[in-house]
């Protein structure tokens, strides 16, 4: 049996923030950003938005470009770091009630910027097994609320946004499929970037001061660094796997974190700039939505077709990293 993506849909704030909106807010510029990061605008939610809204807009463009109703679907994954709640109910679970997709479970997945990586290979096996025909896997954030608008280190790279998959067991007599995955995590570097306030190790104590921060925060460099060695590593595996060249490849979809990242493991790999799917101009850091949303503006701009080999490759907070070798 193959599994493959049968089709795709996501969901940006209508509510756009400039570089130049920035340099009112902190003391950075357009030059600085687009310089370091590639980065000219980024989405933000409306104050009644949370991260299930913006998820269940971008699913519900996914089935009906399936042709698909919420009844048909077994099981929600919802990769975000940005969940509605910090504990529960899970985003997974209230996107589900929203679209009354009574037959399927529900369950987040807390693996950062890879998490969408993480959802399309874990649909995959639940497919494989016989225990679900048809998953819906989202990648949804909004990153503005966990960010401090004061800090110029981090409130520069990131947006809001969401998209989604929905993941089945592919009926065409054509080679469509999810071929082979890779997800890994380097656990040494979980403080690389982080989110500790209101968790069970910094609890949140109503009335006295809070010991840690509520924003994210990052060692930029560190991450870089590890960024870098792994997109390149990972796109080694994934190609060496099936035996195939870079020629093969129609695309690179990698998470858009950063310009420079790219334009590094570009230079490593010895491939064109041109192989990388990139949008981070438009929508910046979107954590785990950034490979589902890129993937949907790809289908809508005609650029990848049934049949297209594409590599998609994530990494971020946790350490995690991964990736997925895709007959689309
Ligand atoms: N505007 C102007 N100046 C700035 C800004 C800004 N927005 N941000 C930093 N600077 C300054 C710094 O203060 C520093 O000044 P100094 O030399 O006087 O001290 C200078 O610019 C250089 O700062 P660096 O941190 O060295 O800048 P760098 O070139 O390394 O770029 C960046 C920083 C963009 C964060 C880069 O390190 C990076 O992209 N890191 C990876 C981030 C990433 O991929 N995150 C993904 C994971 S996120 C997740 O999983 C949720």
């Amino acid at each position: 049996m193959k599994v493959y993506i049968k089709a795709v849909g996501s969901y940006v704030p209508e509510k756009k923030l400039t570089n130049s909106d920035l340099s009112k807010i902190v003391d950075t510029s357009d030059e600085w950003i687009v310089s370091h990061t590639g980065i000219k605008n980024r989405h933000i939610a409306a104050d009644n938005e949370a991260a299930s809204d913006l998820a269940t807009k971008a699913a519900q463009q996914a089935l009906d470009s399936a042709g698909m109703d919420a009844k048909d679907l077994d099981l929600i994954l919802v990769g975000t770091a940005t969940a509605d709640f910090p504990g529960f109910p899970s985003t997974a679970c209230i996107v589900q009630g929203n679209l009354g997709a009574e037959n399927a479970g529900a369950v987040d997945l807390a693996a950062a910027c890879t998490g969408f990586i993480y959802g399309l290979e874990i649909a995959k096996n639940f497919i494989l097994t016989g225990s679900a025909k048809n998953i819906l896997v989202i990648g949804c954030e909004v990153m503005s609320r966990i960010i401090d608008w004061k800090d110029r280190n981090t409130c520069v790279l990131f947006g809001d946004g969401a998209g989604a998959g929905i993941v089945t067991a592919n009926d065409e007599n054509d080679n469509s499929e999810i071929i082979f995955s890779l997800l890994k995590a380097e656990g040494t570097g979980a403080r690389y970037v982080e989110r500790t306030a209101g968790g069970s190790r910094y609890p949140i104590h109503p009335g006295k001061p809070m010991e840690e921060t509520p924003y994210t925060k990052m060692d930029g460099r560190k991450v870089y660094t590890f960024a870098v060695r792994v997109l390149v590593d990972t796109v080694n595996r994934l190609l060496a796997h099936k035996n195939l060249t870079i020629d093969d490849i129609a695309y690179i979809v990698p998470h858009q974190a950063n310009l420079r990242i790219i334009e590094a493991a570009a230079k490593r790999l010895g491939y064109p700039v041109s192989k990388f799917y990139m949008n981070i101009d438009e929508y910046a850091n979107t954590s785990a939505a950034t490979i589902p949303i890129a993937l949907t503006e790809m289908v809508q701009k005609n650029l990848l077709k049934r049949g297209d080999i594409i590599l998609t490759i994530g990494f971020g907070g946790g350490l995690t990293y991964g990736g997925n070798l895709i007959c689309w």
